[in-house]
């Protein structure tokens, strides 16, 4: 593993309540996901990050939080979680947990407190605004299931901030006393043992928001003095942020305008994921190309996390109307499908029609492209949604470990489940399971496990520099390379479904004996690189050259 860990890892997110249940209740918990570390140790995954672990009354999955101290008791108590992160250390399985602290849930004591009185010691936590604020309708996160960002509180007699739904009032980060307690929160999980943290809603949180100024300024230093009391805690700490903002505005949130990387480590790349998603629907590589292009030069240590699926809708605002109606027409045709005018609110599998080739050769793109990969539980083994589900709870049903009732989740009555297992039709548990696909070598848990391997050998990709290798290619290909300390890797991927014949001979001079790592099938040789076989979604990672001064 490289000295930033974080560079070569491989990212694994799950819901703790939707991953295994060990006590029969219904909702999983610590001690099942413990049950599972091993496998996800064989499936080759080195980090986990958690949802949302606190108390909570779960309006919005976790994402409400009263008590940022504790975990919620439907998952276990303090002990099972540290228990959790001694067993995946001796996994070598790093733990990173959502600090979601834009806002809390209104039922925290805190907010309870700032609404009963003017005179609150928490009242200034919150932010308020005497009269009604001219914005109040402006900025809503969720359209069509939020009304307004300002809302009157009858008890407080003021309006309270809120960027998210109304249950999630705002913390004040211009509050000196709210910053410190909020590195004395980093503080406290990273002495339990974390690894880091996924910072949920960064744009929002540094936001110093007036009543009536949508646009308020950004408070950029705050994320450079968390960034050093994290470090300085642990020094190993790494802060991976959710920053949905278009890409020129990146570059301030890794670091200050000198260029060091003081601030975030990594940042989701939401403007890749949309494109990906575009040249997926379109089978033409143009769309992500012009990501390679546009995105923006990072300071050393800088890190992007790549994903195709999240515990979110696919969001296609960054796409322009015709793109987004490309993605909509091909990947989610009806309304139901479909989700705050933005988004898509189904899994990867059943977009791509259950086509194995198609999702090997999605996801052989994806840990292909320069980053640190994310997996979202389930997609290892190609679950489906439930779209009679609300909202993006569609996407959120629990695992699917066997055919034994409930997916072999829970043991409990099937009304108890925290959320139905999907049991029906080609994506029902009795179809995709663990246990079915860690029996059969060519499943696609064990392609997962062949590919999250092979990365192993590839560390250019999480540390490197990639480009687009821009020589004339058969439509519908991508051919792009990393350049590392290790040496070089080349990627062919076929977005078409025609077969191809590639000619990457102006490489051939850089070459020592390239040789296939990665393949959708058998290939002959690489030879010269003057005649590549590419089947219709195939793709060839091929290891060009090994680094000299090692
Ligand atoms: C972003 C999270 O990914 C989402 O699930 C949540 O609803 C909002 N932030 C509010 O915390």
């Amino acid at each position: 593993m490289g000295d930033r860990w974080y560079q070569e890892a491989v990212v694994y997110c799950l819901d703790v309540d939707t991953y295994a249940d060990s006590d029969g209740d219904g909702v999983g918990d610590f001690q099942g996901l413990i049950g599972r570390l091993d496998y996800l140790a064989r499936l080759g995954v080195t980090c986990l990050w958690l949802n949302p672990i606190h108390p909570s009354p779960n309006k919005d999955d976790g994402y409400d939080a009263t008590d940022f101290y504790n975990v919620d008791p439907r998952l276990g108590t303090l002990g099972d979680f540290a228990e959790l992160l001694h067993q995946a250390q001796n996994r070598g399985i790093r733990v990173i947990i959502d600090l979601v602290v834009n806002h809390t849930s209104d039922q925290h004591p805190w907010f309870q407190s700032a609404r009963s009185s003017p005179d609150s010691p928490y009242r200034d936590w919150y932010v308020w605004a005497d009269h009604e604020p001219a914005d109040r309708q402006q900025g809503m996160v969720f359209p069509g299931e939020q009304e307004e960002t300002w809302t009157y509180d009858r008890t407080a007699k003021a309006w309270y901030y809120h960027r998210f739904y109304k249950f999630q009032p705002d913390l004040n980060i211009e509050n000196p006393k709210v910053r410190a307690e909020i590195k004395k929160i980093t503080s406290f999980w990273l002495q339990l043992g974390v690894s880091g943290f996924r910072m949920d809603a960064v744009p929002f949180i540094i936001e110093k928001t007036e009543p009536g100024n949508p646009n308020a300024d950004k408070d950029f230093d705050f994320l450079t003095d968390l960034r050093q009391h994290v470090q300085w805690r642990r020094g190993d700490a790494a802060l991976l942020a959710e920053a949905n903002v278009e890409p020129d505005q990146l570059p301030v949130y890794f670091g200050d305008a000198a260029g060091s990387g003081n601030r975030i480590h990594m940042l989701f790349d939401f403007m890749l994921n949309g494109r990906l998603m575009l040249a997926l629907a379109r089978q033409d590589p143009e769309a992500i190309i012009d990501a390679l292009r546009d995105t923006p030069k990072l300071p050393t240590g800088g890190q992007w996390a790549t994903f195709l699926r999240n515990h979110d809708e696919i969001d296609l605002s960054r796409l322009t109307a015709d793109q987004r109606n490309d993605v909509l027409a091909k990947f989610g045709p009806d309304e139901n499908m479909q989700l705050y005018g933005r988004g898509i609110r189904r899994r990867l599998a059943p977009m791509l029609g259950n086509d194995r080739r198609h999702i090997e050769l999605a996801y052989a793109l994806q840990f292909s492209l320069r980053g640190t990969p994310v997996l979202r539980y389930g997609e290892e083994i190609g679950m489906g949604e439930d779209l009679s589900l609300d909202g993006r709870d569609a996407i959120r049903t629990p695992m699917q470990w066997s055919y034994k009732d409930n997916a072999g989740f829970s043991t409990a009555e099937p009304e108890k489940l925290v959320r139905p297992v999907i049991d029906k039709g080609e994506f029902g548990y009795q179809q995709v399971n663990v246990t079915a696909q860690r029996k059969d070598p060519r499943s696609l848990l064990g392609w997962f496990e062949r590919m999250i391997r092979t990365l192993r050998e590839a560390p250019e990709i999480g540390s490197g520099s990639t480009t687009h290798i821009d020589v004339p290619v058969p439509a519908g290909v991508l051919a792009h390379r990393a350049d590392g300390r290790t040496g070089t890797m080349v990627f062919l991927h076929n977005l078409g479904t025609e077969d191809v014949e590639v000619d990457l001979s102006t490489l051939a001079p850089e070459a020592d004996l390239p040789i296939d790592v990665l393949t959708d099938r058998n290939y002959e040789e690489v030879g010269k690189l003057d005649r590549l076989k590419l089947a219709g979604h195939g793709y060839r990672w091929i290891r060009l050259c090994r680094g000299r001064d090692l």
